[in-house]
C-alpha cells in the first residue's frame, strides 16, 4: 500500500502523520453515543412515533434496533478499527480499489446530512434564545405562527445555521482528544442531566397518564407497510449508521481496544434517550390538549406551548432547547468527521483548512433546504420540498443502501477475518460472533433489500 502513500513520502510509520487516537474508553463511548443521540432522538424520533401509531411503532422500531442496528453498528467499528482510516480508505484497503465507491457515498452522505441537519440545529438555537427572551411563552403567544414566520424568513435560520457550523467546525478543527472527545465528555453528562429534569417534570405534570399510554400501549391496527420503512430509517439515522460516521469514530480506536460493549452502551444510551425524549414530549403534548401528530414541527410547535402552561416556562423551555442544541452538535461534529478525515488522510491536506472549506460547502448545499420552507417553498417535487426530499432520501434511501454494502461487506469481504477482529478481546462468545456474521451475510442485506423496495413501491 505504500505506493498510494503519495508524493510527499508520508508513510504510515512517519510520526508527523500517526493518527490521533481517542484517549479513554469513556471517551470514545460518549462521543460515539453523542454522535447517536442527536436531533434524531429528541426531534424526529417523538413526531416519527406519533405520526406512525405510538407504542406499536415503539415496538418495531426497538425490534430493529436490536438486531439490524447493532449489528451494524458492530461492522462499522470493525471496518474503522481494522483499517485505521476513513471511510474510503478503509474500504479500498480492506476491499480493494473498487469499493471505494462505497467510501465515496459515504462522503457524499456526509455533506447532504449535515447540509440540512444545520438548518434544523440552527432552529434550536433560536428557539433557546426566544424562549429565554420569554416571548415564546408569553400568555398568547401563538407558537404555530411565531415558528412557520421564523423557519420562511430567507435570513435568520440561515444566520443561526451559520453560527451552528461555526461550532461544528471549531471543535472538528480540534481533532478527536482536544475537540470531539473533550466537547463530548463535557456535554453528555450535561445532556443528561437536563434530560432527567424535563422528564420528571413532563410526567408529573396533571394529564400526563394519557400521553404516557399513547406512547407505551401498543395499537397495532395502526401499522402498515410505511411503518416498517419508517421505522428502519429512523433507526439508521438515529444510530449514525450507514454513512461510515463510525467506521470514521472507529478508526481512531486503538487496534486492541474492546469494541462489542462498547456498540451495545452506544445503542443502550442512544436508545434511552429517544426513550427519556417521548416521556417528555407525549405527556406535555396530551396534558395542553395537544395532538400527537404534529410533524416536524411538533417540539418546535406544540413543545412551547406546553411549557407556557407551566410555572417557571421560560426556565424549562429554555433548557429543553438548549438541550436539543447540545444534543445536535455532538452529532454534526461526527457528521463532518468522515469527509475532513477523508481529505486528511488520503490527500494529506491540512485539518483546520480542509474542515473549514467542508463547514462552507455543507452550509451552501443548506440554503436550499432553508429556502424549501419560504421563498422557494412553491418548488416541490412529488409533493416535497428540498429539505423533505433531502430528509428522505438521505435516512430513507442513502442510510439503508449504505448499511446494505456495509454489511455485506464485513459478511463476504472480510467475512472471518471480522470475528477475529472481534474474537480475542471481546465479551462476545464466539457462537453470537458467528451469528452475527451470518446475520450480516444473509439476513441484513436481505431485510434491508426488502424494506428498501417495498418502501419505495
Ligand atoms: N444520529 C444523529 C441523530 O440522531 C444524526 C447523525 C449523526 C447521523 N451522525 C450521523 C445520521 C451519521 C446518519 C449518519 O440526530
Amino acid at each position: 500500500m505504500s505506493a498510494a502513500d503519495g508524493p510527499d513520502g508520508g508513510s504510515a510509520a512517519a510520526p508527523s502523520r500517526q493518527r490521533e487516537h481517542w484517549g479513554t474508553r469513556l471517551g470514545f463511548v460518549l462521543a460515539a453515543a453523542g454522535s447517536a443521540v442527536g436531533l434524531g432522538n429528541i426531534w424526529k424520533f417523538p413526531y416519527v412515533t406519533g405520526e406512525n401509531g405510538g407504542g406499536a411503532f415503539l415496538i418495531i422500531y426497538l425490534a430493529i434496533i436490536g438486531t439490524l442496528g447493532i449489528s451494524i453498528l458492530l461492522a462499522e467499528l470493525v471496518i474503522g478499527r481494522t483499517a485505521q482510516k476513513n471511510p474510503v480508505g478503509a474500504f479500498r484497503q480492506l476491499g480493494g480499489t473498487r469499493w471505494r465507491v462505497a467510501g465515496w457515498m459515504c462522503v457524499l452522505g456526509a455533506f447532504a446530512i449535515l447540509s440540512f441537519y444545520t438548518v434544523i440545529a440552527g432552529w434550536t438555537i433560536a428557539f433557546a434564545v426566544k424562549t429565554a427572551s420569554g416571548r415564546l411563552t408569553a400568555p398568547g403567544a401563538d407558537t404555530e405562527a411565531i415558528f412557520e414566520s421564523f423557519v420562511s424568513d430567507p435570513v435568520w435560520p440561515l444566520l443561526y445555521a451559520a453560527i451552528f457550523m461555526a461550532l461544528t467546525v471549531a471543535v472538528v478543527i480540534g481533532g478527536i482528544r482536544r475537540g470531539i472527545e473533550r466537547v463530548s465528555l463535557v456535554l453528555m453528562p450535561l445532556l443528561f442531566l437536563i434530560l432527567i429534569a424535563l422528564v420528571v417534570r413532563a410526567v408529573t405534570l396533571p394529564g400526563a397518564m394519557e400521553g404516557l399510554l399513547f406512547f407505551l400501549a401498543p395499537d397495532f391496527s395502526k401499522v402498515t407497510g410505511g411503518t416498517i420503512t419508517a421505522a428502519l430509517g429512523q433507526a439508521f439515522f438515529s444510530l449514525s449508521i450507514g454513512m461510515g460516521a463510525m467506521i470514521t469514530y472507529g478508526s481512531y480506536l486503538e487496534r486492541k481496544a474492546h469494541i462489542a460493549g462498547s456498540a451495545a452502551s452506544v445503542v443502550g444510551l442512544d436508545t434511552l434517550v429517544a426513550i427519556l425524549a417521548g416521556l417528555i414530549v407525549f405527556p406535555a403534548v396530551f396534558a395542553v390538549g395537544l395532538r400527537p401528530e404534529g410533524g416536524p414541527g411538533l417540539v418546535f410547535v406544540t413543545l412551547p406551548a406546553v411549557f407556557a402552561a407551566m410555572p417557571a416556562s421560560a426556565v424549562f423551555g429554555t433548557l429543553f432547547f438548549l438541550l436539543l442544541t447540545i444534543a445536535a452538535l455532538t452529532s454534526s461534529i461526527s457528521i463532518l468527521e468522515p469527509a475532513v478525515a477523508y481529505f486528511v488522510d488520503e490527500h494529506n491536506l491540512k485539518r483546520s483548512r480542509v474542515t473549514i472549506l467542508c463547514g462552507v460547502i455543507a452550509f451552501a448545499l443548506g440554503i436550499p433546504s432553508s429556502f424549501s420552507l419560504g421563498i422557494w417553498s412553491d418548488y416541490t417535487l412529488f409533493g416535497k420540498g428540498f429539505l423533505d426530499i433531502m430528509d428522505f432520501l438521505t435516512a430513507n434511501i442513502m442510510l439503508p443502501a449504505g448499511g446494505f454494502l456495509i454489511a455485506l461487506f464485513v459478511g463476504w469481504v472480510m467475512g472471518p477475518r471480522a470475528i477475529e477482529a472481534l474474537a480475542p478481546n471481546t465479551a462476545l462468545g464466539l457462537w453470537l460472533a458467528r451469528l452475527w456474521l451470518y446475520g450480516l451475510r444473509f439476513i441484513a442485506p436481505a431485510a434491508i433489500a426488502w424494506v428498501l423496495i417495498s418502501g419505495l413501491i
